[in-house]
């Protein structure tokens, strides 16, 4: 993942995530790009020109009218020179000014005047990204090719939770470096499973696991930057899937099973991150279970194996599954490789705190046949990108 000699315009908008930006303009230098920053007025309330002046090696534009930066490269000159624009971050004013052409000052005017690639990184208080007036403009920009990177789930800087925080620095910079200069998986259909399953037991209670869906739908978000058609099935998350992912929600193990044997014959890559419960209750009450003095005894039968089953069809697509393990990981999951006769799966020790289930971390290591790769700790989504990028160039080698 390079962005060599690319010349990228980083715009910067008034939110409190522009304090990251020095550290975006080092990694996309780093990745070999060269860096112009404009910023917005309120954009410099929080973060010093200087900085942005120092790290990217060039002048920090922020007036329309300055007669000494027209005179060095005008707007138009600068809009022009721009291989790919990047506003990191948007607020959600700003992506109003770009859905209605507004050029009322030097950003917004290189935005209209530039025929480069527009990339928005959306930072905004979540309940302002669920606004309808947003999620409408942001429907327009999808529709005219913007490309929209993230935002991010968690706890935002007024106390909220939800969406609407600016992805990392390196996850930014990664996603500009793979798309859409190498859309590798570009007309190609990736189904993804993620997420857990619920087995219900009776009407109020059931079965089930700590997945929390960040892992696969991180991978949704990956194979979507590299240009797929990407159909996820997710079992109950509270996750918001990427825009331009087709989601199908299920429950239980059999719907999940079920909706992936519909979509899968139409795919050419299917991955199972999903954490699916190898067991059902052997019955469902339909009434509640009473509490009695006596003990209780659960009988459990098989979930069918969704993996295996993808993998053992008479045309199968490239099938990668994953292992989540707590002990012995490589020989299980090699194990699982051969049995559930897959291309590929994705090992996580799930023993270990901070990783695995229900974390924003991970550490994969990948299995093939006769080969292997140790993708290290990482961010999921930094992690999903590395991993689908393998899934692509190893599905290339086996059609070509
Ligand atoms: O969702 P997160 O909180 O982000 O956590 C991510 C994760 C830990 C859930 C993920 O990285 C992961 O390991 N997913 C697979 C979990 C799992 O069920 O592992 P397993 O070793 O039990 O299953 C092996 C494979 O068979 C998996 O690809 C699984 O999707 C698949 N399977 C399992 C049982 C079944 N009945 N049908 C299946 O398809």
């Amino acid at each position: 993942m390079q962005l060599t000699k690319q010349k990228i315009l980083l715009g910067i908008t008034g939110g409190i995530a522009a304090y990251k930006t020095p550290d975006l303009v080092r990694k996309l230098t780093a990745l070999g790009a060269q860096v112009r920053c404009v910023m917005s007025a309120s954009a410099t309330e929080f973060v010093s020109p200087l900085a942005l002046q120092a790290v990217s090696g060039n002048p920090v534009g922020d007036d329309l009218l300055d007669r000494n930066a027209e005179a060095a490269m005008g707007h138009i000159e600068l809009a022009k020179w721009a291989d790919k624009v990047l506003i990191a971050p948007t607020t959600a004013n700003f992506m109003a000014k770009l859905t209605h052409g507004l050029a009322d000052d030097l950003l917004s005017t290189l935005c209209l005047a530039t025929s480069a690639p527009i990339y928005i990184a959306p930072a905004m208080n979540q309940q302002m990204w669920h606004a309808p007036a947003t999620q409408s403009n942001l429907s327009l920009l999808i529709q005219r090719g913007v490309k929209v990177l993230g935002p991010a789930p968690g706890e935002q800087a007024c106390g909220d939770v939800g969406l609407g925080r600016m992805l990392e620095p390196v996850d930014i910079a990664n996603m500009l470096a793979q798309s859409p200069i190498d859309p590798i998986l570009a007309n190609r259909h990736i189904v993804i499973t993620a997420g857990p399953t619920r087995e219900e037991i009776d009407p109020v209670r059931f079965i089930s696991n700590h997945s929390s869906g960040k892992m696969g739908y991180a991978l949704a978000q990956a194979a979507l930057a590299l240009g797929a058609n990407v159909t996820l099935i997710s079992g109950p998350v509270n996750l918001s899937p990427p825009i331009g992912v087709k989601v199908i929600n299920v429950v239980s193990a059999e719907q999940m099973h079920q909706a992936v044997m519909k979509v899968v014959p139409d795919c050419e890559i299917f991955i199972g991150c999903a954490a699916v419960a190898d067991y059902k209750p052997q019955q469902k009450t339909q009434q509640k279970i009473k509490k009695s003095d006596s003990e209780l005894t659960l009988t459990f039968t098989r979930n069918p194996d969704i993996l295996s089953d993808v993998a053992h069809l008479a045309q199968p697509p490239f099938t990668v599954g994953f292992a989540a393990e707590t002990q012995d990981v490589a020989h299980y999951a090699q194990d699982k490789l051969k049995r559930k006769k897959l291309d590929m799966i994705a090992a996580n020790d799930v023993s270990q705190a901070g990783l695995g289930f229900n974390s924003e971390q991970n550490a994969l290591n990948v299995y093939w046949n006769n080969g292997g790769k140790n993708l290290g700790v990482a961010d999921k989504s930094q992690l999903a990108l590395t991993l689908m990028t393998l899934v692509a160039q190893r599905y290339a080698q086996k059609t070509t």
